[in-house]
């Protein structure tokens, strides 16, 4: 294991980055304002704004290409942890723990985890899965690793699921969910991300485990909510129906990118203010 700190200290006058405790301590109260957040810059401009920033394994969909986020490795989300970490100073930094990296022992989990925090500066991690992660949880945390827990549609499933279908929307399907619930949380996780859940069992998680519940895809019934940032700035063609569009970027690259070509084109970029001159 590398433990090299790849994380500098901040120059000047240091701002007071949130806890784990605090994030805990918001359980019915002002909701939680969470994004994912996966290089420095775009953790610049969230910090302030969000309690908590996810280096979420959607990195591998969404910046990479990928068509599931099963390909995403440790080394990945660590140096992209790191990136994020250096960006922010107030916000809760969180990171994926990839597919294949903490299902199989408790033990196993634990060496990886703390690898992810030693080289990023990350506070905690998070990991998919209910009742059958709980054994695990309660080893991490029980040795100084926060775990969040992520419930409901667990993208690192999609081939067992058959897709990424929203959960509990039935109710013979809600004891299951409400049992990872009470599982995660009774194993210390420090909050729960409750993922595509129908509103009425989300909001019965929320009102019975004791755990923050942030909700992606799960109404506002839970504590606090997550989006995948490049959804919500509109970055894509395509979002699932729980995301709203509070930017068109995707719209404002593709007009800024023609205006620069048809301007190169026309030499009329580099204009003279941006071009050097000999010097008499
Ligand atoms: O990977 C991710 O970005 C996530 C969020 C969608 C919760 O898990």
């Amino acid at each position: 294991m590398s433990t090299e700190p790849n994380f500098k200290p901040k120059e000047g006058a240091p701002k007071k980055r949130k806890t784990i405790p605090e994030i805990m301590a918001r359980k019915g109260g002002e909701p939680l304002v969470c994004l994912t957040a996966y290089t420095t810059p775009i953790a610049r401009l969230l910090d302030g704004t969000c309690d908590l920033l996810l280096v979420g394994d959607s990195i591998g969909m969404v910046l990479y290409g990928m068509e599931t986020t099963l390909g995403v490795t440790l080394d990945m989300m660590i140096q992209h942890g790191a990136a994020v970490v250096r960006g922010a100073e107030e916000a809760v930094i969180i990171i994926d723990m990839p597919f294949g990296t903490y299902e199989e022992t408790p033990e196993f989990a634990f060496k990886n985890a703390a690898e992810i925090m030693a080289r990023t500066g990350a506070q905690g991690v998070k990991l998919e899965g209910g009742l059958e992660m709980a054994t695990t949880i309660e080893f991490m945390v029980k040795r100084g690793i926060p775990v969040m827990a992520h419930i409901g549609l667990t993208p690192q499933s999609v081939h067992t699921i058959g897709g990424f279908k929203t959960q509990g929307l039935e109710d013979d399907s809600w004891a299951s969910i409400m049992g990872d619930a009470h599982a995660v949380s009774n194993a210390g996780a420090f909050a729960i991300v409750l993922e595509a859940v129908g509103e009425p069992l989300a909001a019965k998680i929320t009102q019975k485990v004791p755990t923050v519940t942030i909700g992606i895809g799960a109404s506002a019934q839970c504590d606090g909510q997550i989006l995948v940032t490049d959804d919500m700035l509109g970055m894509g063609d395509w979002s699932p129906k729980f995301v709203k569009r509070y930017a068109d970027l995707k719209g404002e690259i593709t007009k800024a990118a023609e205006k620069y070509a048809s301007d190169v084109k026309v030499r009329a970029f580099p204009e003279p203010k941006n071009t050097f001159k000999v010097k008499k």
